[in-house]
């Protein structure tokens, strides 16, 4: 619907004034249709093994590897902040082609996911990102077949295993990032046969090919050469996403997720308005650092730049946001 059309006081003035409930902050506020809140926020937060200190990621200043016991720090700190998750991924000392290190019971996310669940378990939620491309030599999300591409069923059977030692380390949710088919359907009966029923998927359902994960692939030391266009989706598309995520609720997720987000708020709204499951969007690695770079270089304003790139996401219909901001802007977001 449009507003109402142009209509004049008999002098000749505007008759409605849309200004009128913009004038004060007060006024704002009472008419404000979105709200980002803080416990619609989740924070990623990284593991690096074998680091004596965190190291901050060159591309994504502000964003650091953290060490064990810093890693429990900005755990702490984000729950005091008051985040609604932590979303936890592992960077291994050492790679293999077949990714075993995100099978290990004691493979270094297990290890985050522990710590973590013992810190700060009870006080918010622990998600853990099911994928193997932090500990593939080659970088794919998967193993890969003899053609040379990523063998679908050979990954699915390892995300369920990746699964159960996430569920067992102390995951709340867990979250397949690597857009082989039928994951969804394969962790869910994974953790259901290994008694983990009330563990949550959240799939990352509709996940483009996009470039602006640059900067993500720095922070997990990706070995990646290429890209994921056999797997992930085209940015062109949208249909796609609507069977994508068609796909992960029968196989069983118990939310979806639309990634990245600036650019496909189309797809987040697209999606909000037809399913019934909650909606999360991933500010991405690349998102956060096109604002912090113009921040930096005072070409934009970065707070305010920020709220506001959290709120579309939120006015476009993701009730949850994954985003490098959650910590720092939780306390102004109430
Ligand atoms: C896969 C994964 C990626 C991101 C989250 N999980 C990278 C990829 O698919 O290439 C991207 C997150 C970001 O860019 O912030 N483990």
């Amino acid at each position: 619907t449009i507003g109402p059309a142009p209509v004049s006081t008999p002098a000749g003035a505007p008759l409605h004034r849309p200004r009128r409930l913009r004038r004060t902050p007060h006024l704002r506020r009472l008419t404000a249709e979105t709200q980002v809140h803080a416990s619609n926020l989740i924070q990623p937060l990284f593991l690096r093994e074998g680091l004596t200190a965190p190291r901050e990621i060159p591309s994504m200043p502000g964003v650091f590897q953290h060490t064990r016991d810093t890693l429990r720090k900005a755990a702490v700190e984000a729950v005091s902040a008051g985040v609604g998750g932590v979303m936890l991924f592992g960077i291994p000392q050492e790679k293999d082609e077949r990714g075993s290190g995100a099978v290990d019971p004691d493979g270094i996310l297990q290890v985050a996911l522990r710590d973590v669940a013992a810190e700060v378990g009870d006080a918010t939620v622990v998600i853990g990102d099911i994928n193997l491309d932090e500990y593939t030599t080659h970088g794919h999300t998967g193993v890969l077949g003899p053609d040379g591409d990523v063998d679908n069923d050979a990954s699915v059977e390892l995300y369920g295993q990746a699964a159960v030692v996430q569920a067992e380390a102390g995951a709340h949710i867990v979250a397949p990032s690597g857009m082989m088919d039928g994951q969804v359907a394969h962790i869910r009966a994974a953790l259901d046969a290994a008694g983990h029923q009330n563990v949550a998927i959240l799939g990352y359902s509709a996940k483009y090919a996009s470039h602006f994960y640059g900067p993500f692939r720095d922070a997990v030391e990706s070995s990646l050469q290429g890209n994921r266009r056999t797997y992930q989706q085209n940015p062109g598309n949208i249909r796609e996403s609507l069977r994508e995520v068609a796909l992960d609720m029968a196989e069983g997720a118990d939310m979806v997720m639309v990634k990245p987000a600036l650019a496909y708020l189309d797809i987040v709204r697209l999606i909000a308005d037809h399913v019934d499951v909650p909606v999360s969007a991933y500010q991405v690695s690349g998102e956060y650092s096109m604002i912090e770079a113009a921040a930096a270089r005072g070409w934009l304003e970065r707070d305010g730049s920020i709220v506001e790139s959290l709120t579309s996401i939120h006015r476009a219909g993701a009730s949850q946001i994954i985003t490098y901001w959650a910590t720092e802007f939780a306390p102004r977001l109430g």
